[in-house]
């Protein structure tokens, strides 16, 4: 088998890419090791910036986005129960939409089956051959079978899990890292949300977050130890603990309601430079971690596989590596203000098991900052709806 591109991985990630390659006239084979209801099965991240929902436009899958997601022209903070609400569309003229991952991977998977874009399921990829040369191999094995692509490059979007990134010698990756004391429970039911806005709660009890998937179905999140067991949580032990942390007047609006799901994520903050090794790319979850905390993860996998599209783009155009070249610069210099903005926003909202008091009022003098200055807000705002791709 040949191809042009072999993309591994069919999360937001691979999905876009294989949509953007193809607008741009390149053949692509998607290889996931996962069936697809497995992939869609995953409840992972929420919020879009506007640049997500253009490129997700740009490719012709945003129909459903418009319909069902919820536009969102404001964010709230809390502490100790103090809410403080930040105009993202007054401040800075955009706003994020509330749609959940599993939707925007069904959009991109539909979209793709009904464009007939190439996707082999349960594809145990065994290796990544040649890779530094100009005729890369990938030997997948499926159903007992063991088939070889032949392709000009692939791109490793498989997560941070994946093989793409272990693939690279270790000598020619610098990895930056750092791992959080502390991980997010999250809940998933069919209630309305407590408040219109999503809502990221500073308490002395740890912080929580108020999200939503419709406006019928609510997302929540506890700041958790990273020893902790969901089955330690049943659903009243979760709702008793969100109502003490997120304060009277959001409580008084909590409903409540049997968990569809429940899993506990740790966070950390990682990005492996550079995110080229000769033929292969590394974008997405393969290449870089961000806290939950600035909603970021999904959103960067767009950018940097919008980016590759127009490296590979310029390279099937000019038949010069040049654009290929500034790939892992661009894009990390997004990734890194996103592993910035992610990082400040789990700083200042998450209480660390070595807090002294001292860190404890820098973090309130540094909210109470946020809620006062105009300033403080446009800076937020401009990181929260998307720094411009
Ligand atoms: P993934 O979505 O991880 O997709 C990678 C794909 O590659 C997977 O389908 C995997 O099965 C496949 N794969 C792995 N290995 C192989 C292989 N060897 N061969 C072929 N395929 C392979 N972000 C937010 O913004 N907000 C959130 O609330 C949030 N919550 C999260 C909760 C959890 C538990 C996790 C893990 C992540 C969360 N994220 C969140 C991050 C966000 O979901 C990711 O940033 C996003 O999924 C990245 O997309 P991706 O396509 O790069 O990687
Ligand atoms: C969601 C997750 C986030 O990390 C965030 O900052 C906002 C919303 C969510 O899953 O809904």
């Amino acid at each position: 088998m040949r191809t042009q591109v072999v993309i591994l991985g069919a999360g937001p990630a691979g999905l876009l890419l294989s949509h953007l390659l193809h607008k741009r006239g390149i053949a692509s084979v998607i290889l996931e090791r996962r069936s697809p209801d497995y992939v869609l099965g995953r409840i992972r991240a929420g919020v879009l910036e506007h640049g997500t929902v253009e490129l997700l436009d740009e490719v012709g899958v945003g129909a459903r986005l418009h319909a069902e997601g919820v536009v969102h022209s404001a964010v709230e903070f809390g502490l100790d129960g103090h809410r403080h609400r930040i105009e993202l569309e007054a401040l800075v003229g955009r706003t994020v939409t509330v749609y959940g991952q599993t939707e925007v991977t069904r959009d991109l998977m539909d979209a793709g089956s009904r464009l007939g874009l190439p996707a082999i399921y349960e594809a145990n990829v065994l290796a990544l051959e040649h890779v530094d040369s100009d005729q890369p191999v990938v030997r997948y094995a499926k159903d007992g079978t063991v088939v070889a692509i032949h392709c000009d490059f692939i791109a490793g979007c498989d997560g941070y899990h994946g093989v793409s990134r272990p693939a690279i010698p270790s000598a020619k990756l610098t990895v930056y890292e750092r791992s959080y004391p502390f991980g997010w429970l999250g809940l998933l039911a069919d209630v309305p949300p407590a408040s219109d806005a999503l809502y990221y709660a500073s308490s002395d009890r740890g912080f929580a977050l108020c999200s939503m998937r419709s406006r019928s179905r609510s997302r929540y999140y506890l700041q958790c130890s990273l020893d902790e067991r969901v089955d330690a949580w049943p659903d009243a032990r979760f709702w008793d603990e969100l109502e003490r942390r997120v304060g009277e007047t959001v409580a008084a609006h909590l409903v409540r309601g049997p968990a569809l799901e429940k899993s506990i994520a740790p966070l950390r903050s990682f990005v492996a430079e550079p995110l080229r090794f000769g033929r292969l790319f590394l974008a997405g979850d393969a290449a870089h971690i961000v806290p939950p905390t600035g909603a970021k993860g999904l959103n960067l996998a767009a950018s940097d596989v919008y980016y590759l599209s127009e490296a590979l783009a310029g390279y099937y155009r000019s038949r010069t590596e040049r654009e290929l070249d500034a790939y892992s610069e661009r894009a990390l210099r997004r990734v890194w203000a996103s592993v910035r903005f992610s990082w400040w926003m789990t700083s200042q909202l998450h209480r660390f098991p070595d807090d002294s008091e001292f860190s404890r009022r820098i973090q309130r003098a540094e909210l109470d900052y946020l809620f006062r200055s105009p300033h403080a807000q446009r800076v937020l705002a401009e990181n929260y709806v998307g720094l411009p791709i």
